[in-house]
């Protein structure tokens, strides 16, 4: 039989595809340039080497933005508060280019290298299973375009910090520039189209050249960096150190302007399903009916989450600075302390006993509070 195994080039993937070719099977190498600083053509002649077939070396970080990340963007996804699933969101990624190359090759089987007490391998067993039915699957720093993940070593013991070498995609917020960076971005249905640096005069506006832009400047002054103990699908608590510097700028940044043109109770239906999203992709359920469902509610709801932020990263934070949208809710004549507007201020005063109902009868209930 032939398999495709999703090969990274490291020692687990290395060793996978030999133990394939001695249990008789014939291996494609697939490799998925997902934005991992790799050197893909020195995995390609290691592939080789140890005996794959055929080697596929495949560029994916244009459809991993455009069709993961920016969802991602518009759910507000984050797993637990605090993950934002850099991982999670390049499972279903990978694994819809690897069951496409297996159908184009013929392959009845696909293999990868995530171990078996994890979220990686639910996630990349569903995605095969969704997606190509007939397959079968014999059986890990992660790092890609969106963020690096480190997990196990070391780091297992939960009160031991990250030693300051570790993170590789931003800087320590400390030796950070002392000067900001000023940005606008422009979004249009809830995703970036345009980001121009003020001062620099650079402008970007392809996906992947936007959200690789925001990486460099998150990185360069230390942004989005965390150290959490998370639970896995499987029922574990484990612990893991993110750095997302691109994704962190994005989330804080589309939190604002979503703020600014979406109706307050759509939003909160909206964040409710940012929540049931994060969960869905966390454990590897992108391609079900239920995350299919939850993801066009989402993209419904950003119709109108377009317009322009202005912002300066500094010191590992995002700071917004303004905002401006031709589908803005925000009345200034409305809220103005200074003027009327089209609102009678005697509308409140029923309005507010109507609401003190409920608090009166409950503190009837408690005994008022009385000097003592
Ligand atoms: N804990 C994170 C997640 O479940 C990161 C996993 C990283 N995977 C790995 N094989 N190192 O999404
Ligand atoms: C792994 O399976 O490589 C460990 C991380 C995870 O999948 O949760």
């Amino acid at each position: 039989g032939t398999v495709v195994l999703a090969y990274s080039g490291g020692l687990d993937t290395s060793c996978i595809l030999v133990w394939l070719k001695e249990q008789g099977y014939s291996v494609i190498a697939y490799l998925a340039n997902i934005g991992q600083d790799e050197d893909f053509e020195a995995a390609r002649k290691k592939a080789e080497s140890l005996g794959a077939t055929k080697v596929f070396i495949e560029d994916l970080r244009a459809e991993f933005v455009e069709d993961f990340i920016w969802p991602a963007i518009q759910a507000n996804a984050v797993y637990e508060d605090r993950y934002l699933l850099g991982t999670a969101v390049a499972r279903p990624c990978i694994g819809r280019r690897q069951v496409e190359i297996a159908r184009r090759e013929g392959a009845q089987f696909v293999s990868h290298g995530a171990t078996g007490k994890g979220n990686d391998q639910i996630r990349f067993e569903l995605t095969c299973y969704a997606l190509y039915p007939e397959v079968k699957a014999p059986w890990s720093m992660d790092a890609n375009l969106m963020h690096i993940s480190y997990e196990s070593g070391i780091l297992e013991n939960p009160k031991s910090h990250a030693p300051a070498d570790l993170y590789l995609m931003t800087k320590n917020p400390e030796d950070a520039p002392s000067a900001p960076d000023v940005l606008e971005i422009e979004f249009k249905i809830g995703v970036p189209v345009k980001v121009t640096n003020v001062k620099e005069g650079i402008s970007k506006d392809s996906p992947l050249d936007i959200f690789t832009y925001l990486n460099e400047i998150g990185g360069k002054h230390g942004v989005g960096r965390i150290d959490i103990v998370e639970n896995r699908f499987i029922g574990m608590k484990s612990r893991g150190i993110y750095e997302t510097p691109g994704g962190t700028i994005l989330l804080n940044v589309h939190l604002d302007i979503e703020a600014f043109t979406m109706d307050k109770e759509v939003r909160r239906v909206k964040q409710g399903l940012g929540i049931k999203f994060s969960e869905l992709v966390y454990n590897g359920f992108w391609y079900s009916p239920e995350c299919d469902f939850v993801r066009h509610c989402i993209a419904m709801s950003q119709v109108n989450v377009e317009g322009k932020v202005q912002l300066s990263v500094f010191k590992g934070q995002v700071y917004i600075l303004g905002r401006e949208s031709p589908k803005s809710l925000y009345n200034e004549e409305l809220v103005s302390m200074d003027v009327q507007g089209d609102y009678d201020p005697c509308d409140a005063s029923g309005f507010i006993r109507i609401n003190a109902v409920r608090l009166r009868e409950y503190h009837r209930l408690q005994g008022f509070p009385s000097i003592k």
